[in-house]
């Protein structure tokens, strides 16, 4: 159980795992994290690294027979993960709900946009059917969509891809859920595009006071929405800090990749180079840190322990915690050297 009350949802060793025919993949391993009411908590990494698996086992939504999940998601102090499916699915577009990168996929393609708002608010609530059409009007008129009432005649498919994530945002936040996942929402988007939906989810959260979980592959989305970080790399939590230290003072060599791959920062800071390699295949993780196969630094690391010892998380500072073999002058050394953060 949860014991602080501003605590929303808190994920405690989670662990994803798909059976498949080429044997089992670790797709999330021992991930641990808390949202605050009304905060954000940003989920960065690569595609493939788990993102997607962890948000969805969270929301209840892995269904599959090939999937086992194990640890604890407490959501509003309820444990999820061995909750009725049931259960869960009543919190879901109601207290807790998720928009994805492709709203066509959650969007029905054979039903007005206003019909599928309507519906959203009906499932949930006792209310009359006019009452139900005057919320979907304002929750699109909140998410800045023109001409709302001509707009709730048309389907998805008439809308831009701009205007149909403000839709699925709407359709997210009509009941006023206390926590939203929000899994690459503008990755589908052109720059000023996905800029707008970003304000737009700031401006929202403002109002209802939701938690957020933002998932990107892209740290520059962050520094302005989010309040704390995860780094996520091959199933793992690497790195874990409040937004102004992941950017200040980053202590995991991935961490420092993901930085130099924000073009605006990269571009002032030419000794940074992207991250050479890919990540590891989820099937067969390696033995050592999940890293190591593309890191530049472990030469400087005795006894090889980078190839045999997946490091612990460790606290580097009472809210800052990294996984790294490096020792803490190794690291304050490096990014001196390469002007990473401030030092
Ligand atoms: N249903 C599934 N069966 C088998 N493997 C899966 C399934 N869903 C996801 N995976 C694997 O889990 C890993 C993590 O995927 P995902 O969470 O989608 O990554 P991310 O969102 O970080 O890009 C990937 O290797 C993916 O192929
Ligand atoms: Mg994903």
């Amino acid at each position: 159980m949860t014991t602080n009350p501003n605590v929303i949802l808190e994920v405690k060793n989670l662990n994803v795992e798909f059976t498949t025919d080429d044997g089992i993949v670790h797709a999330v391993n021992n991930v641990s994290y808390k949202v605050e009411r009304g905060k954000t908590l940003a989920i960065v990494g690569e595609s493939g690294s788990g993102k997607s698996v962890s948000s969805l086992a969270v929301m209840g939504l892995l269904t599959g027979s090939n999937s086992k999940i194990t640890g604890e998601v407490f959501f509003n102090g309820k444990e999820l993960v061995g909750s009725d499916p049931e259960e869960v699915r009543k919190l879901r577009g109601d207290e807790m709900a998720m928009i994805f990168q492709d709203p066509l996929s959650a969007l029905h393609p054979y039903y007005t946009i206003g019909d599928q708002l309507i519906e959203a608010v009906l499932v949930h609530n006792k209310v009359k059917d006019s009452e139900a059409r005057a919320r979907a009007a304002e929750m699109l008129i909140k998410v800045g969509i023109p001409s709302v009432e001509q707009r709730m005649d048309e389907y998805p498919h008439q809308l831009s891809g701009g205007m149909r994530q403000r839709v699925m945002i709407a359709m997210a936040l009509i009941n006023g859920p206390e926590l939203l996942i929000a899994d690459e929402p503008t990755t589908a988007l052109d720059v000023t595009v996905q800029a707008q939906i970003l304000d737009l989810l700031r401006e929202l959260q403002k109002e209802f006071g939701t938690a957020i979980v933002l998932i990107t592959h892209d740290l520059g989305v962050v520094a302005d929405l989010a309040d704390e970080v995860l780094v996520m790399y091959g199933g793992s939590a690497v790195e874990h800090a409040p937004v102004r230290e992941i950017f200040y003072s980053p202590q995991m060599p991935y961490t420092w990749g993901l930085l130099a791959s924000i073009p605006q920062i990269s571009a002032k800071k030419e000794q940074l180079d992207p991250i050479p390699g890919s990540p590891p295949s989820l099937l067969n993780l390696p033995k050592g840190c999940v890293f190591a196969p593309r890191c530049t630094f472990k030469d400087q690391v005795s006894d090889d322990a980078c190839a045999n010892k997946f490091p612990d998380l460790l606290a580097v500072s009472p809210d800052h915690e990294a996984r790294c073999h490096l020792t803490e002058s190794q690291r304050t050394a490096i990014r001196s050297e390469r002007k990473i953060g401030k030092v």
